[in-house]
């Protein structure tokens, strides 16, 4: 008997024995596969970047970004990443932890300022004066462009485009069938007049809005109407008493402003929302001007089809929202980011992407000529306007736990509209994160 079980235990060991050899090869062999899979990505000419552009106006205008870049680098593979949902709120989610695991792409489309601090802070961004330098884009990109691409005076984005944040698109048509006109909406009263006059006509909706952060990009906005003293006040954590006057007239703005928004917009994307307003559904839709680029996209012509006024109370500021591209550390394609960002940022490339994606070119240099005769007003306003406001809901003016945070007290907000709620959320969580106040913004 004590030999079989002998027996038996030394079978045991000798297969305990095998197996733990075998795993420990397995692992040398799967590292090796991984590595040399690694090697292999990176010795393959390819170029990986993640990106939010996926409405009918901003896919045209990556794709003629990244014609742009294929002209100069045939013989490399394009590999774009795009993430369904606008704003950008929905690839928050998904790049950071990648860049944090230095699982990073080799590019994707951030915001300028607070945005990318996190990824400065930690180190995962590549400084690219080099780049700068080379490409003599401080000759080209304007100084308060320049200055949210830099931290402690050194370069880590370039920026794609500026778009404008504080604008309502109208239907023309349905306007003027109305005896409405643009041009004297410059009160929020008078603005709400012309609903009034649309509800009347039998226009349900007479505003259309979209999935929740359209609804923070309308309260931004409306913050910005109270002046940009206030404005600048918000970016910078200094509104935390409950009885502002100023926070409790946004709100009041923002509950009146819902009154007249389509019922449906919880389950709206931004550009489905915007494209009722091409359609003649409806008549306004406070947006970016990306969402230029929707109405090109469906062959109408400004001017003719459709306008755009600033938003009440905003005529003489630029709310700036600017997509930038970086080179995160530990990327597999170095040497085609560093050529990406140059595609980016040059003449050509500006000049190909932003006629199709609304913006105006990040370069004062551009042919203007390509651009519509939105985007050449746009252009000489980005020059005559008194003020420049970062936005909070596009990533630049505030740390982003208070963006990330606005959202959500917006959508309980929609969901209750619990005015006392909404301004003790917001004001207690702004003095929460005071410490995270880093850049302090001066819009006068
Ligand atoms: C913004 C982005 C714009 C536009 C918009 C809608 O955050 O900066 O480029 O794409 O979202 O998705």
């Amino acid at each position: 008997m004590n030999k079989i079980i002998k027996k038996i235990i030394l079978i045991l060991l000798i297969t305990a024995a095998v197996s733990v050899v075998s795993i420990y090869a397995y692992r040398i062999v799967s590292n090796q596969n991984i590595e040399s899979k690694q090697s292999a990505e990176s010795e393959i000419d390819a170029l990986t970047f993640y990106h939010w552009w996926t409405s009918p106006g901003e896919s045209a205008a990556i794709n003629a970004l990244i014609d742009v870049f294929i002209k100069k680098y045939p013989d490399t593979a394009v590999m774009p990443t795009p993430v369904t949902g606008g704003g950008g709120f929905s690839m928050l989610g998904i790049i950071k932890p990648l860049v944090n695991a230095g699982e990073a792409p080799d590019a994707f489309q951030m915001h300028a300022a607070y945005e990318s601090k996190p990824y400065y802070d930690a180190g995962l961004l590549k400084q690219i004066d080099d780049i700068w330098e080379s490409e003599d884009l401080e000759s080209v990109i304007p100084k308060i462009v320049q200055d949210m691409n830099k931290f402690e005076g050194h370069y880590y984005s370039v920026p794609i485009d500026i778009h404008r944040s504080n604008l309502v698109w109208y239907n023309k048509l349905l306007l003027s069938q109305n005896n409405i006109n643009p041009d004297n909406l410059t009160t929020w009263d008078l603005f709400f007049n012309a609903c009034e006059t649309l509800k009347a006509s039998g226009v349900e909706y007479p505003i259309q809005m979209g999935e929740s952060w359209t609804a923070s990009h309308v309260f931004e906005q409306i913050v910005a109407s109270m002046g940009i003293d206030f404005y600048e006040d918000w970016v910078n954590g200094k509104i935390t008493s409950l009885d502002n006057p100023k926070l409790l007239e946004a709100l009041r703005i923002f509950n009146k402003y819902l009154s007249y928004v389509n019922s449906d917009y919880s389950e709206l994307s931004w550009n489905s929302a915007t494209a009722r307003v091409i359609e003649g559904e409806s008549a306004f839709n406070i947006m970016g001007d990306w969402a230029n680029g929707e109405f090109k996209a469906a062959k109408k012509i400004y001017g003719v089809d459709y306008g755009v006024f600033a938003v009440p109370g905003t005529e003489n500021m630029y709310g700036l929202v600017i997509d930038t591209f970086q080179h995160p550390k530990g990327i597999k394609h170095p040497v085609n980011a560093q050529r990406w960002l140059k595609n980016a940022a040059s003449k050509e490339g500006q000049d190909a992407f932003n006629p199709l994606k609304g913006s105006i070119s990040a370069r004062t240099d551009s042919d203007i000529s390509k651009y519509d005769a939105y985007q050449q007003f746009a252009t000489s306003d980005f020059l005559a306007v008194r003020y420049m406001f970062p936005s909070v809901v596009h990533g630049s003016g505030a740390p982003e736990s208070f963006k990330l945070n606005l959202n959500d007290i917006i959508v309980q907000f929609l969901d209750n509209r619990d005015d006392e709620e909404f301004i003790s959320s917001m004001t207690r969580y702004i003095q929460s994160i005071s410490s995270e106040y880093t850049i302090n913004w001066s819009l006068n």
